[in-house]
């Protein structure tokens, strides 16, 4: 079944909307701060020299030149979405980092927006990873659909977004989760790539992330709470459309705090590989995630404005991310990404946290 448009194309205008409350109110960044709760053991004797430190891993079958990726944001048929989209993908090459593209979906009602999502010849060498919406799958998007985002992207991975919270406040929102789990692992069946599922700024339980492993899925971007906040983007737009209940703004810091995401899926940590996104600010933040666990850390919103400049600006933004996650890595005396991750002996015990 082809999905059926919605009225108008209020797909393709809803991420320009968003792009501009994200220019008008700078509360949409939560600046929770939840990576500071988190220290790492310092060492005064790294014991390697700084130039030693590998930061290099692997994601997907592709080398990085460290856990990054640039999370999912856009594409459409506007000159400022392609824009950004080409952008990001040239910086993410010359950068050699990950990247995830924004919801697909506007491709399969707006064919004329598919060409935003040409981004393989230009980062020939990364992992790309397709985006669609988990409530997508309850109303018509299917396996054949997914396929042609994939082959469309030539993507290495399918992200499936679960944003339960941002349709609820959407104005024109779809809430129909029912039974979304049972059709993610169809689509983990009948794709001929892994599915990756990620939240948007609410965090992923433990329950949740115990299903869709038992639904198959090997990949899970927690994208907890602390930093972007899509309630409160949508109560902008739920405003302009005449509902003024404030319900985006009773939400607006609704969900699971990523670290704290990633501590409550440590048990899971040998099973599923976590990406962490969410509030990550700095290189440091980055290596407190990996500590906790996470295997790729994702950023979106700090590069959507050097997005809209240049490739240039992009990549100034991960060189300056790349700098501090290596110094951090170092001052911890981590040589490789192997002794970072989920090592639990260099974080250093919360002093506020009861002791036996
Ligand atoms: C402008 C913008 C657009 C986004 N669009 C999508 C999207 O289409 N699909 C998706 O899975 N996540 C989307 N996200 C969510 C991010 O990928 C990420 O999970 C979330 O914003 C948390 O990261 P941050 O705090 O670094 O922004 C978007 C984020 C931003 C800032």
């Amino acid at each position: 079944m082809s999905p059926k448009p919605p009225s108008g194309s209020a797909t393709r205008r809803r991420k320009e909307e968003a792009i501009d409350a994200f220019r008008d109110d700078p509360g949409i960044e939560r600046g929770g701060r939840h990576f500071d709760r988190i220290r790492l053991v310092h060492r005064s004797l790294p014991e390697v020299d700084l130039e030693e430190v590998d930061t290099s891993c692997e994601f997907l079958g592709r080398r990085l030149s460290f856990p990054l990726l640039i999370s999912s944001m856009t594409g459409g048929s506007s000159n400022r979405l392609r824009r950004i989209n080409r952008n990001l993908a040239e910086a993410a090459q010359a950068c050699r980092v990950a990247m995830g593209v924004g919801s697909q979906r506007v491709m399969l009602e707006h064919p004329e927006a598919a060409d935003s999502f040409d981004l393989r010849p230009l980062a020939p060498d990364i992992p790309l990873m397709g985006n669609i919406g988990a409530v997508q799958l309850n109303l018509g998007v299917g396996v054949a659909e997914c396929r042609r985002l994939v082959d469309h992207l030539q993507a290495d991975a399918l992200i499936v977004h679960c944003n339960a919270l941002q349709e609820a406040v959407q104005p024109e929102g779809q809430t129909r989760f029912g039974g979304a789990i049972q059709r993610i692992g169809e689509l983990v069946r009948g794709l001929p790539v892994p599915v990756v599922v990620k939240e948007v700024g609410a965090g992923m339980s433990p329950a949740d992330a115990s299903r869709l492993l038992e639904a198959g899925v090997r990949i899970v971007d927690v994208a907890g709470a602390g930093g972007t906040s899509w309630s409160r983007v949508e109560d902008h737009r739920r405003r302009a459309a005449g509902i003024a209940d404030g319900l985006g703004r009773a939400f607006e810091d609704w969900g699971i705090p990523t670290p704290l995401a990633l501590e409550l899926l440590r048990p899971l940590r040998g099973r599923l590989t976590l990406i962490a996104s969410g509030g990550v600010r700095s290189g440091v933040d980055m290596a407190k995630a990996v500590v906790l666990g996470a295997s790729l850390v994702g950023l979106a919103r700090p590069f959507l404005e050097p997005a809209m400049e240049s490739a240039g600006h992009v990549i100034e933004v991960i060189e300056r991310l790349r700098r501090e996650f290596r110094l951090a890595m170092w001052l911890t005396g981590a040589r490789t990404i192997a002794e970072l991750c989920g090592n639990d002996a260099l974080r250093l015990p919360d002093p506020t946290e009861a002791r036996p």
